[in-house]
């Protein structure tokens, strides 16, 4: 019997961010058009691919948690188990050496095109694997070199539904912010020509998708010949059907006053930014190697506020960032004091291993210290949320459903203002997809819930 032929059935699972959505829509594309045919459970599968994230520690963690729980379930029946993603390029061979990681192959996120092959090598046996070049590891199934061009232009994503579809615009980041493993696992930055990114938004718009998200782990520092960020969402923006433009996640550094007009003025830009933080002190933003001070991000706010003052504003923060002390922690309450977040993820600082930060500095602030201060952010991040939400009361929106949701019998619809807001609304047959206007009855800090306005 043909292993190769049998063994098809692939259970998919993907931690982290939207780009590993994104990376998991590119691997299933790429494996539907080798035949290879994808599962719910893991227990019906084959080959059991992870896409994995090691931006923090606790990312990292649960991937050797999902790895062994997964073993367990399967309960000696055989599966390959494959680490595609960050970790992957991140840990390498050290990955495929460990014992205590029961895998069976590793691909970076430069390799996904070369998939199918990989894992025709895995199922046919030891030593059948392809050549990586890698001498000293020949016979050990790895692909995990990064590319300096890999944009994977030509595949059109296989998507779930939903009325949202990621497009990633750009790859890679060239930053090297300190604690950042990206750089390492991702590599070099590179863009996509913006023909090509227009292109698929008209794809998905004849599909049906009323909303994008331009991705990139640096967004705005998207550039491709004569292109810039704001020149692509402007093409963007010209694709009929396409109502809303979102992206993430921009970098301060590379937020221009026209990105700024262009979201202030432009309809179909929604009127939100992710714009990490990461510390309100000037000394931790320079050995973050973050490129502005305290000053200079407040200056950014002010003047988002001022030409867009419905703007939604969130961010993410790390605190116990080393040598970070008492005073430079309480700069970071004061810039969430002045700017008043929508909402913020909130991290504790963890080491990654090759970073700058890693290397130059011990991981210093205690864990208690660490608690204490991620306590006192969520809990100001919680009231300004409430803030920022009970302001909408009353306001008029329109809101695109994402899903409708029936318990106890009572079916609700759920979906996003522009500013990306969770609004609740009763649902009236309302179908996924549907724009509907609605007025913001009341609020907690994650949601909002509102009536239909009669149009
Ligand atoms: N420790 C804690 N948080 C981190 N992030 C990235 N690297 C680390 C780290 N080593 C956070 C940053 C980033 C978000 C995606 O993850 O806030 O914006
Ligand atoms: Fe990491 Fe900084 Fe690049 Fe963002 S900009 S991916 S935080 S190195």
């Amino acid at each position: 019997m043909n292993k190769e032929v049998t063994l098809n059935k692939i259970f998919l699972r993907t931690f982290g961010c939207q780009m590993n959505e994104y990376d998991s829509e590119l691997v299933r594309s790429i494996l539907e058009a080798a035949r290879y045919v994808f599962v719910d459970q893991e227990t019906e599968a084959d080959i059991i691919l992870l896409n994995t994230c090691a931006v923090r520690e606790n990312a990292n963690r649960k991937v050797h948690g999902a790895v062994h729980a997964i073993r367990h379930k399967l309960n000696g029946k055989p599966a390959f188990i494959g680490v595609l993603g960050c970790i992957a390029s991140h840990l390498k061979e050290e990955l495929l050496r460990d014992r205590n990681f029961p895998i069976d192959f590793i691909a970076g996120p430069d390799s996904y095109r070369q998939l199918p092959e990989l894992i025709k090598s895995v199922v046919a046996g030891p030593g059948a694997c392809p050549d990586t070049g890698d001498d000293d590891k020949k016979g050990q199934p790895h692909l995990v070199d990064l590319s300096d061009f890999e944009t994977y232009e030509d595949i059109y994503p296989s998507r779930q539904e939903g009325v949202n579809a990621w497009i990633a615009v750009m790859r890679g980041c060239n930053n090297f912010c300190s604690f950042c493993v990206v750089p390492y696992a991702r590599g070099r930055e590179r863009s996509r020509a913006p023909g090509g990114v227009v292109a698929e938004a008209r794809h998905l718009s004849a599909d049906g998708y009323k909303q994008v998200t331009l991705l990139g782990q640096n967004v705005n520092s998207y550039h491709f010949g004569q292109t810039d960020f704001c020149d692509l969402l402007g093409m963007v923006s010209e694709v009929d059907g396409i109502e809303r433009i979102r992206f993430t996640s921009p970098h301060p550094k590379d937020t221009s006053n026209t990105l700024i007009e262009v979201m202030a003025i432009n309809p179909k830009v929604c009127k939100h930014i992710h714009f990490p933080l990461q510390s309100g002190n000037s000394r931790i933003l320079q050995i973050m190697n973050r490129s502005y001070t305290k000053e200079r991000y407040l200056e950014i706010v002010d003047h988002m506020r001022a030409q867009c003052p419905d703007i939604a504003i969130t961010t993410d923060i790390i605190i116990g960032f080393p040598t970070e002390t008492d005073e430079e922690f309480e700069d970071t309450v004061e810039v969430m004091k002045k700017v008043e977040f929508d909402s913020a993820f909130i991290f504790k600082y963890s080491p990654r291993k090759g970073t700058l930060a890693e290397k130059k500095y011990l991981d210093d602030v205690p864990e208690e210290k660490k608690t204490e201060r991620i306590v006192t952010l969520n809990k100001i991040q919680m009231d300004h949320s409430l803030k920022r939400n009970e302001a909408m009361i009353g306001q008029t929106v329109p809101i695109l459903i994402e899903r409708i949701k029936k318990e106890e019998g009572v079916s609700t619809a759920a979906g996003r203002s522009d500013g990306n807001k969770l609004v609740v609304v009763p649902d009236q047959n309302y179908q996924i997809g549907d724009f509907l206007t609605v007025t913001v009855m009341s609020a907690s800090p994650h949601l909002l819930r509102a009536e239909a306005i009669d149009e």
